[in-house]
């Protein structure tokens, strides 16, 4: 059999993985196209790295090449050659260089770490707190008396003060064209400081390996201009959560009979403070269900019935029990939350 074949299977397999892996062409999840001050930083730090690692690539093939040809075996060599062991003062070198190269990438990213997690001044930032559960995320604004889930509100060009910690297991937040990723750890509040310096919708995904639906584990930073920021703010505040007509008004009740001990909705008396779900408060606003599925009727029925199937590992349980018209009821008063 010829040697050469694996060597193929090698080189075929490295060219399908560069291509899969520059296949993410998502621009609201590139790093190297930041939309935010603490996403340049870290990519500062990235290129720093790798100028680095290419001048020791550059070097290092360099006297490879040069000892390849130079040292050859050529007519009339002895063989074996000279054989030498030890040599302080080569050794001296080849500790010392990385040794410094190493402390030129230690102390930017050291100083870059501590100045993105110390607070920025308060009158021209606003504070988040955000709290990782498996598999959903919750935000709060202590500063405005609100809070939301899975969708992040931030205003372009401020500073957003991110408080991060965990309920159950590791978690890790991710914006990447905004910033991190950044642990979410029980017990410990890790802090970060995000901005986005132009509108849009950026994807947020978990970095923490944290069980069965980790991968599904995703959110979304709003960022959007003062003005719509604070209409936000105030359909938070004040919700239109009074049912729309006669179906949406069964969908309350079937609401109040199934969720409320878990979700809770401001407004219209339906104040509950639970913290075990998904805040739904403004539901019918959001662009997904479930982190990535569509915000609609059939989505969200489909949610309702089987959310393992879409999310394996919630602790969300199916309401497969609920026949159509219930189904169709509950679906009508959540997707006209606005
Ligand atoms: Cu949470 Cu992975």
């Amino acid at each position: 059999m010829s040697r050469r074949k694996p060597l193929w299977r090698l080189f075929f397999a490295l060219m399908a993985m560069v291509f899969l892996a520059t296949g993410c062409g998502d621009k609201t999840m590139n790093i190297f196209e930041p939309k935010g001050s603490a996403g340049e930083q870290q990519l500062d730090l990235v290129m720093l790295s790798v100028y680095i690692m290419l001048i020791v690539f550059v070097v290092v093939v360099s006297i490879y090449i040069f000892v390849l040809f130079r040292y050859r075996q050529r007519k009339g060599d002895d063989a074996p050659p000279k054989q030498i062991e030890g040599n302080t003062k080569i050794e001296i070198v080849w500790t010392a260089i990385p040794i410094i190269l190493l402390i030129i990438l230690a102390i930017p990213t050291i100083s870059t770490t501590f100045s993105l997690a110390k607070e920025p001044p308060k009158d021209d930032s606003i504070r988040v707190k955000v709290t990782a559960y498996q598999y959903w995320w919750m935000f709060e604004y202590p500063e405005l008396g609100i809070r939301t889930s899975q969708e992040l509100h931030i205003p372009v060009g401020k500073q957003v003060f991110l408080e991060l910690e965990s309920k159950d297991v590791i978690h890790s937040f991710w914006v990447p064209s905004l910033g991190g990723k950044m642990d979410m750890i029980p017990g410990k509040t890790n802090t970060m400081t995000l901005d986005a310096k132009e509108p849009g919708v950026y994807e947020g995904r978990c970095a923490e390996l944290c069980g069965a639906g980790h991968a599904l584990m995703n959110f979304r930073v709003i960022a959007e201009e003062q003005a719509d920021f604070d209409k936000w703010v105030a359909s938070i505040k004040d919700p239109k959560s009074q049912p729309v007509n006669a179906q949406a008004q069964e969908g309350q009740k079937i609401f109040s009979q199934n969720c409320m001990g878990c979700h809770a909705i401001e407004g219209a008396g339906m104040k509950v403070k639970g913290d075990k779900a998904p805040d739904l408060t403004g539901f019918g606003n959001r662009t997904t269900i479930a982190g990535y599925l569509p915000n609609d009727k059939e989505s969200l029925i489909r949610w309702l019935r089987d959310p393992q199937s879409i999310k394996p590992g919630t602790k969300m349980p199916s309401y497969n029990h609920l026949d159509e018209q219930k189904m169709n009821a509950l679906a009508e008063y959540l997707t006209n939350l606005k």
